[in-house]
């Protein structure tokens, strides 16, 4: 087995798992919507465990910020642990007028500024993106939960939370990116290099363009749509 160093070796993982960034909100969903939850894991305060809804194994891991610790995830969750379905639950800046905070995105493809790519040589740019197959069930979950604030499309997986360039927001949005994030990358082409299926769902949390930003109230409500889209997936 290959060493694990980030995730405890011993621990039983289900094939299907929710990423959020914030390992505390791992523990929040474990605690709220799982039922018999085990902790499999602790190592640096990234908090994951796994439990069953409505009969179903699953589990949550927080996979802290940025596109090398989504990295490092990721590889893992699928190479050593044998996981299949990978589905990131996190916040986004928007940087559309017509997208609102508390709006949920799903990210189709994941630009991005991040180097990762790198490794994998191609003589080319590969486009990242999300599993068609989990994108689908995920908007059927968002219709049966009769959700409307919903939009699907190309986000953006940025390396600089504080960026010096404010004026590359102004070029993304007329390429039509939709929100920036940090780890979506990392996750769409650690699943397509190792044969997984990985999707992003975003809560909007704040706005680039109108600078308004969200409640810790206001967040919990769009954050338990999120998981309820996410959970029907499953
Ligand atoms: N940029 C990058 N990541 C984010 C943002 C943002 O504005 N908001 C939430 N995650």
């Amino acid at each position: 087995m290959t060493n694990t160093p980030h995730i405890n070796q011993m621990a039983e993982i289900a094939e299907t798992i929710l990423l959020p960034g914030d390992p505390l909100r791992a523990k929040f969903i474990a605690e709220k919507f799982f039922e018999n939850s085990v902790q499999f894991n602790k190592v640096r305060g990234a908090l994951g465990y796994t439990g069953t809804v409505n009969g179903k194994k699953i589990s949550v891991l927080g996979t802290g910020m940025g596109v090398p610790s989504m990295g490092i995830y990721s590889y893992e969750l699928i190479n050593v642990f044998g996981v299949k379905n990978l589905i990131r639950i996190g916040s986004c800046g928007a940087i559309q007028e017509n997208i609102k905070i508390y709006d949920i995105i799903f990210g189709i493809g994941s630009s991005t500024t991040s180097n990762f790519g790198s490794q994998f040589c191609l003589p080319g740019v590969f486009s990242p993106t999300a599993s068609w197959e989990l994108l689908e069930k995920a908007k059927k979950s968002a219709d049966n939960l009769g959700i409307k604030n919903l939009h699907i499309g190309n986000i953006l997986c940025d390396d600089a939370f504080y960026s010096d360039d404010e004026s590359s927001v102004e070029r993304w949005r007329k390429m039509g990116i939709l929100g920036i994030e940090m780890e979506s990358a990392a996750l769409y082409m650690n699943a397509a290099r190792y044969n997984a299926n990985a999707l992003c769902i975003l809560t909007v949390s704040d706005h680039l363009l109108t600078k308004e930003i969200t409640t810790a109230e206001e967040r919990e409500t769009s954050f338990t749509n999120m998981i309820n889209i996410a959970l029907g997936v499953i």
